[in-house]
């Protein structure tokens, strides 16, 4: 990273980045500790569906990093294993202060066609995964926020959730992986919530970034081919710098927030607030009256169903 001052540093920090060995999760090991962290590669090494995992992927790259880095290879779609990755960080670097929720796996299928099997495996990883690390993780983080660790008043604390846009705009197909990335979002708001007053943050960053997954992406129509083309041009740093600006001192007054990273753009998202109400309290209040109220209040502001692929299809800057 160019043009980064001290003030952006993340040295003495300790994070944790689940999926650190692959794809965005790379970019996110590998910049954090370019910031000065230590890393705990957090990665099962497995296949996109989460099957035929392999230590080597995440050892790897923890060899790469050198002395800043150590790998953590089960799963983290367990709550033993996500303590276990926690006390991993303590022991081999003395505390924990940085966690990103990133590792996730998918196995698409119309709604109509899934096995359940398929819905738990996505949930477990995408969703569960993310708050037993997040459960096991708070209450050493609480201590060092007590402890004024680097310094005071205490400001290292992060929390960073990976989501996807289809958690909010949906895609085909993605029922299981929308509903983990769409719970992520909420996972993300009341850990703001809990943690605020020890001066943690958690914020979500939905990534756009030409990983193996964009590679398997089957357009189901041509905007959707439009953006996988475009996708496979976006490195997966910028998602990377994004992250480690959140989880720099800059980062210690942006709490409960949703981002987006397509290469240079950043975007913040609104998230659902009312936009429009009916209110009636006569006694004529029945179905008929609430259809008419809400063809003239709702209907002009109904969401179109275009999803996170159509929507985000323009050119990226690169
Ligand atoms: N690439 C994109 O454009 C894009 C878009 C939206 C969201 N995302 C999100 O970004 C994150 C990273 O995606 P990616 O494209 O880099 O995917 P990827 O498959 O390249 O990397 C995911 C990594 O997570 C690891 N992992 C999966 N399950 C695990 C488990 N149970 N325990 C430990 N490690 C596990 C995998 O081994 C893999 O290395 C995911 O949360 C994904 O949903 C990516």
């Amino acid at each position: 990273m160019n043009n980064t001052s001290d003030a952006h540093r993340l040295d003495g920090r300790v994070a944790l980045v689940s999926g650190g060995a692959r794809g965005v999760g790379l970019a996110i090991s590998q910049t954090l500790a370019a910031q000065g962290a230590k890393v705990v590669v957090a990665d099962a090494g497995g296949a996109i569906d989460g099957s035929d995992t392999d230590p080597a992927i995440a050892q790897a790259v923890a060899t790469e990093l050198g002395d800043n880095a150590v790998a953590f290879t089960e799963s983290i779609a367990d709550a033993g294993a996500a303590q276990a990755a926690v006390a991993l960080a303590n022991e081999a670097f003395g505390g924990l202060d940085i966690l990103v929720n990133n590792a996730a796996i998918l196995r698409d299928g119309f709604i109509f066609k899934s096995d359940p099997t398929d819905f738990d495996a996505v949930l477990k990883t995408n969703l569960a995964g993310a708050w037993y690390l997040t459960n096991a993780a708070t209450p050493l983080m609480r201590q060092n926020a007590k402890d004024d660790r680097g310094g005071e008043p205490y400001d290292w604390g992060r929390v960073v959730n990976i989501t996807s846009t289809a958690g909010f705009y949906g895609n085909f197909g993605q029922s299981s992986y929308a509903s983990a990335k769409s719970g992520m979002l909420g996972l993300m708001r009341t850990t703001a919530m809990d943690l605020a007053r020890a001066g943690i943050t958690c914020n979500a960053v939905a990534p756009f970034a030409a990983t193996r997954v964009t590679d398997t992406i089957v357009p189901a129509n041509d905007e959707q081919a439009t953006y996988k083309e475009r996708a496979l041009k976006v490195s997966p740093n910028h998602v990377a710098m994004v992250v480690a600006w959140l989880c720099s001192p800059a980062g210690q007054t942006i709490n409960g927030q949703l981002f987006g990273v397509r290469g240079r753009e950043v975007f913040l998202f609104s998230q659902p607030r009312p936009v429009a109400t009916v209110v009636r309290d006569d006694a004529d209040w029945d179905v008929g009256a609430l259809s008419a109220a809400a063809a003239e209040n709702f209907t002009p502001l109904y969401t179109d169903l275009k999803t996170d692929l159509e929507v985000f299809n323009t050119d990226p800057k690169v």
